[in-house]
């Protein structure tokens, strides 16, 4: 196994030099960390698929410090400097075609589309720049687990995997990018994220969002999006937002008998009874940081001991709810709380 660094701003030098000696280091970025390998080293971007066991169909980000970056590989379009020039630096990947063999497979799945992304995290552009490449930036999780938040989560999943780990405490944002597809027309958003179709209207007319819906029996167009995901060790049950929440958690505790987590806002948390099978954990006051919790939350459940059911907070479907409820419906298999099962 080897070694796991832990890196702070003033390492960025070594942490570049890991990256071009074709090594994995794990980057923060406003929404969660990637992992990063530098994106035509073919051995090292192999080795990202294999450090997060992550199925090799499943094409990976292209993560970028400038738009410039960007024209060395996809076809330019206008369309497209407008959107990096409005949400660039921020939580918008965008997929574009490229121009024939410009970059491997082994990053595109051997699609004719890549998705680009510059993150709004300085440390992390600041990488970029000094390791002078673009690097790929699938989310730094083991597959099929909550993406990380926080440093401690990447070296919980790839300790003695990776080189290193960039750390800048805790991501804002909490959820992955928005994806805009714009190799399509009507321009689709395959992943729901922190920027909803209104907020690209104004630049996009028209946007699909029908890609995106969980459930959506088709083969997804982002690849990614068809595998289990954000899955904690415990079952989660969504509590529908119309639901009574204190009822519903009162009804779990007389009839499941076991301890169970809760995982709700704090208004919610202060209307229950507190009891001995009942652990719970705060998702704040407001959708922003209950995206900004939500995998923390998941997996700080799954170090917790005998917690096999977690009752979690569902929110109206509208703004960044649908991003939130887009993760915790995955987390949960589709499964939602009903007062019969108990
Ligand atoms: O916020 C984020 O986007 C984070 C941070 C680290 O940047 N990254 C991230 O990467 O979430 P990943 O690999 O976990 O998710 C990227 C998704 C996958 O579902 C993948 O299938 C999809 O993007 N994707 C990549 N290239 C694509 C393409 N050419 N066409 C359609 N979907 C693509
Ligand atoms: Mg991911």
């Amino acid at each position: 196994m080897m070694e796991t660094k832990i890196y702070t701003k003033q390492d960025i030098p070594e942490a570049a030099a890991e990256l071009r000696a074709g090594h994995l280091v794990s980057f923060p970025t406003e929404t969660v960390y990637g992992l990063g390998a530098i994106v035509d080293n073919e051995a090292a971007v192999r080795q990202v698929y294999v450090a997060k066991g992550r199925p090799s169909d499943n094409p990976l980000i292209v993560t970028v410090c400038s738009p410039e970056m960007v024209w060395k590989y996809a076809v330019k379009s206008e369309l497209a400097e407008k959107l990096m020039a409005t949400f660039w630096p921020g939580p918008l990947t965008i997929i574009l075609p490229l121009q024939p063999n410009t970059l491997s497979s082994v990053v595109t799945g051997g699609l004719s589309t890549a998705a680009f992304r510059m993150p709004k995290n300085d440390a992390t552009l600041e990488l970029i720049k000094e390791t002078g490449t673009p690097i790929v930036g699938p989310s730094a999780n083991t597959s099929g687990k909550p993406s990380p938040t926080k440093a401690q989560h990447v070296y919980h999943d790839l300790r003695g995997k990776i080189a290193g780990i960039l750390d800048d405490g805790q991501t804002q944002v909490g959820l992955e990018s928005t994806i805009i597809d714009l190799s399509v027309a009507p321009a689709a958003i395959l992943r729901p994220g922190y920027y909803d179709a209104d907020d690209l209207a104004p630049l996009l007319g028209t946007v699909d969002t029908a890609q995106h819906h969980v459930g959506a029996k088709e083969t997804p167009k982002a690849p990614g999006m068809k595998y289990k995901h954000y899955a904690p060790a415990a079952q989660v049950l969504i509590v529908e937002p119309t639901k009574n929440f204190a009822e519903a958690v009162a009804k779990t505790r007389q009839h499941y008998r076991k301890p169970f987590g809760v995982l709700a806002f704090d208004e919610q948390l202060q209307m229950l009874v507190t009891s001995d099978l009942v652990t719970t954990y705060s998702l704040g006051a407001d959708i922003q940081s209950a995206s900004h919790q939500l995998f923390a939350g998941l997996r700080w459940f799954d170090d917790q001991p005998g917690i096999d059911l977690i009752l979690a907070a569902g929110v109206p479907e509208k703004g960044l709810g649908i991003a939130y409820m887009n993760r915790l419906k995955k987390s949960a298999g589709g499964q939602f709380y009903e007062a019969t099962v108990f």
